[in-house]
């Protein structure tokens, strides 16, 4: 394929990934942006490919094959494990810019010198220090998710850390800088493996004071950085598609971040340097008596939920983990039936990724409209007869607006408490993500509605449908 086709192929595939960015901000758009964005990588690797100087096709095609193999069994992972899907495939993407950075070094080492121009070394190191970073950051992040016995699942903290940190990445960059200027001499050759090892190393220390709320943001953030990898390794094979398409990953893993760092209240730096939920500040938390708290079964909530004119339902992380969006999607129907009207209160960070509640309600063919912003919604709590909480914590937690010492405060919440009732469906009095109490579950106007949300919400549609006696 001649040049020029292939650049008219890789403007179509830049088009197709904004196009695919776009379309994704909206639930009613997202599966056409998906649809784009599968079509934008599939024309980038098809044009690559076309080019006479690909001449060794078995690669190619083993590359292709073992993509697949690693990529479909990731696409089959439940969606409260998307965290830490998205952090394997960052981490697979770190990995090939450093790779791709450190062949084209020794490449051009042996075969010209002369083509280690400061401009290519200064591309080549960055992309190898934020491939390697990004690469442990990803998988250490994805273990820590996935809660493997082997890792931390709290932050670890010692003193003098981020002291210590800042440091050994300075020495990557400053050894760095000197290759870029020194790129041929024998000392490099022997220098850039110590870069590599010591980016590897940095991402992983940067993972390990990092836990609880703040693991999904920081999946964000290390999206930038390989969005990041991408650009520079554009620059290295003077690739356009790679730089223009590493640039939109940067940048939107960075808004992301961004916004889930406003949604809870948290500057960017004390997300990444905060230590958010170590032990000191759980135990604080968890050392309130709150009192006594109160049973109810799934019959009296559906009475009265019957019985009610405004009925706002809250999902969380544990309607996911349910997978009870259908069942919540009968009680829907049930109540509106009856003439009540019924809202679900979306919070921005509630289950575990952007969007996690609008997917699963749309999965279970949720309208649209009924689905209300945490602000507006809000505004009409006091007026609500009857809030029920499906497998949310966090989000609904009172001490983020009213404990000042808690790790929460400021954090936007859902203002159930203001509700006349609440129901709170869970399986325990167990703390949510972020790991400290919820002050909710005690309050005076507050019944738990203990158990697996799925059963509970069922429980209450039996009742509502008037199938309890035969059931
Ligand atoms: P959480 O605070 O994680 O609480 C979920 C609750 O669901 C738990 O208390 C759990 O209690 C319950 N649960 C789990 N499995 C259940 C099941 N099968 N049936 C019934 N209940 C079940 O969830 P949330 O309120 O959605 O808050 C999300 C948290 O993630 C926040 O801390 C947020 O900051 C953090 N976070 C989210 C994001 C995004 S983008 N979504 C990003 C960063 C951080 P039991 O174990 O007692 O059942």
């Amino acid at each position: 394929m001649s040049p020029g086709y292939v650049e008219l192929f890789y403007l179509v595939a830049t088009a197709l990934f904004i196009f695919s960015l776009h379309w994704m901000n909206d639930p009613k758009t997202a599966r056409r942006g998906v649809a784009a964005g599968a079509a934008a990588m599939f024309l980038g690797v098809a044009a690559t490919w076309a080019q006479p100087f690909v001449v060794n096709h078995g690669w190619m095609v083993l590359a292709v094959v073992l993509g697949i193999a690693v990529g479909y069994p990731l696409s089959r992972v439940a969606l409260t494990a998307a965290p830490q899907r998205t952090a394997l495939s960052h981490a697979f993407g770190g990995l090939a810019a450093a790779l791709v950075g450190t062949g084209k070094y020794y490449l051009w080492l042996s075969e010209g010198p002369e083509e280690l121009t400061t401009f290519r070394m200064v591309a080549i190191i960055a992309e190898v220090i934020l491939g390697c970073i990004t690469f442990t950051g990803s998988l250490f992040a994805a273990g820590k998710l996935q809660e493997l016995r082997w890792i931390p699942q709290r932050p670890v903290t010692y003193p003098l850390q981020n002291v210590f940190n800042i440091a050994l990445l300075l020495v990557a960059v400053g050894i760095g800088t000197w290759l870029a200027l020194n790129p041929a001499t024998p000392e490099a050759a022997f220098l850039f493996p110590v870069v590599i090892v010591i980016a590897l190393m940095f991402g992983i220390l940067l993972i390990v004071p990092i836990g609880g709320a703040d693991m999904p943001t920081v999946i964000a953030i290390l999206n930038s950085y390989a969005g990041l990898a991408a650009v520079a390794m554009g620059f290295v094979l003077e690739n356009n598609l790679l730089i223009t398409a590493g640039a939109l990953d940067g940048a939107s893993g960075l808004i992301l971040s961004i916004i889930m760092c406003k949604a809870m209240n948290r500057s960017y730096l004390n997300v990444l340097f905060g230590a958010f939920g170590s032990a000191g500040q759980t135990a604080a938390q968890e050392g309130g008596e709150q009192g006594e708290y109160k049973a109810d079964t799934p019959q009296s909530a559906a009475l009265i939920m019957e019985q009610s004119t405004n009925v706002v339902i809250i999902p969380g992380y544990g309607m996911a983990v349910a997978q009870a969006q259908h069942r919540v999607r009968e009680l829907y129907d049930h109540l509106k039936k009856r003439g009540v009207t019924v809202r679900f209160a979306i919070h921005p960070v509630a289950g575990r990724m952007p969007g996690h509640m609008n997917v699963l309600l749309a999965e279970a063919d949720v309208p649209y409209g009924d689905l209300v912003e945490m602000d507006d919604v809000n505004r009409d709590m006091p007026q609500c007869d009857v809030a029920l909480v499906i497998g949310a914590n966090d989000v609904v937690n009172p001490a983020a607006a009213l404990d000042d010492s808690s790790p929460i405060y400021g954090m936007p919440i859902i203002e159930a408490r203001k509700a006349r009732t609440i129901f709170a469906i869970k399986r325990s009095m167990n703390p949510g993500f972020a790991g400290i109490e919820n002050a909710l579950y005690f309050d005076d106007k507050t019944w738990m509605l203990f158990g697996d949300a799925k059963h509970v919400v069922g429980e209450i549609v039996k009742e509502l449908s008037g199938d309890a006696g035969t059931g």
